[in-house]
């Protein structure tokens, strides 16, 4: 049915996998149109009790929007994606099922956004975080600039969003970005166990816990909007075009500030 994803149901748990492993399952658009009807099966079908989101293969979760769709981009078109993220991601973070990602790789950027956007994180010893968008003239557009500071604080935030390091798995649980790390191994069943332990509890009393934690962060509304616009912008900039044409032909960006 999908053909950008997988998706499995066993024990009440839909597992939801992002499967284009030969371009770290970045998220095109097709990804994020399939990947909204996944979600739309955990909140419609009365079989899913939750889900996992992860990715296909054992380098990448996601790592990031897919890049090379970023070119042909006008401002407004810019926005409509940021939109569209913000509308999916949001869906996630607001579903009454828990929905966890099992981050089994570089979760980066987009990838990043998503797994900050599930209910909890588990990750695998090998997985690698970070919001490298600033090394390709734009900054985080799927809601990076609000959730990775309310999870990590502002200040390793700024770091991570300003330096576009990346950080191990151990370092993304002493941070607060992770809940638990895991060998490769057993990251699924770790997961899978979290969310049993879930289905054991009454199903309106979690959703009312989901509901009443996000309220926590309604205030935030401003700045997902803010990013919208920032985000915007920087495809009107001589840095975008330098940035991600630099990807594509693996070279280091030359920005000028334009
Ligand atoms: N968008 C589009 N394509 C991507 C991608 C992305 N975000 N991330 C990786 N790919 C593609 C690469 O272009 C490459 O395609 P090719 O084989 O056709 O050349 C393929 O996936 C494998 O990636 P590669 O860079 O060769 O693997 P690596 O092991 O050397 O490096 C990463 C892995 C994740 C460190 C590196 O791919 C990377 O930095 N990706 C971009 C991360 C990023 O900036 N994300 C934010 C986007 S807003």
């Amino acid at each position: 049915m999908y053909k950008t994803l997988t998706t499995s149901l066993q024990e009440g748990i839909l597992e939801i996998t992002i499967n284009r492993p030969d371009k770290m399952n970045a998220l095109n658009t097709e990804v994020m149109q399939e990947l909204a009807l996944a979600i739309d099966e955990v909140y419609f079908n009365d079989a899913v009790k939750s889900a996992i989101v992860t990715g296909a293969g054992s380098k990448a979760f996601i790592a990031g929007a897919d890049i090379s769709e970023f070119l042909s981009l006008s401002p407004e078109q810019g926005a409509v994606l940021s939109r569209r993220g913000h509308a999916v991601f949001k869906r996630i973070e607001d579903c009454p099922k828990p929905i966890a990602a099992a981050v089994n790789g570089f979760a980066l950027g987009g990838g990043c956004e998503l797994a900050m956007a599930c209910h909890f994180r588990v990750a695998s010893n090998n997985a690698k975080f970070g919001q490298p968008e600033v090394n390709l003239g734009i900054i985080p557009g799927y809601g990076g600039t609000q959730r990775l500071v309310e999870l990590i604080g502002k200040g390793k935030a700024l770091e991570l969003m300003m330096t576009a390091d990346m950080i191990g798995a151990d370092e993304a649980l002493q941070w607060g970005l992770v809940n638990h790390v895991t060998p490769p191994e057993e990251l699924l069943e770790k997961t899978r166990s979290l969310l049993r332990k879930i289905h054991t509890k009454a199903p309106l009393a979690i959703a009312r816990v989901i509901k009443c934690v996000n309220a926590h962060f309604k205030y935030a509304s401003k700045g997902y909007e803010a990013e919208i616009v920032e985000f915007a912008e920087c495809f009107a900039t001589e840095d975008l075009t330098e940035g991600a044409t630099a990807f594509i032909e693996k070279r280091t960006a030359n920005f000028k500030g334009r």
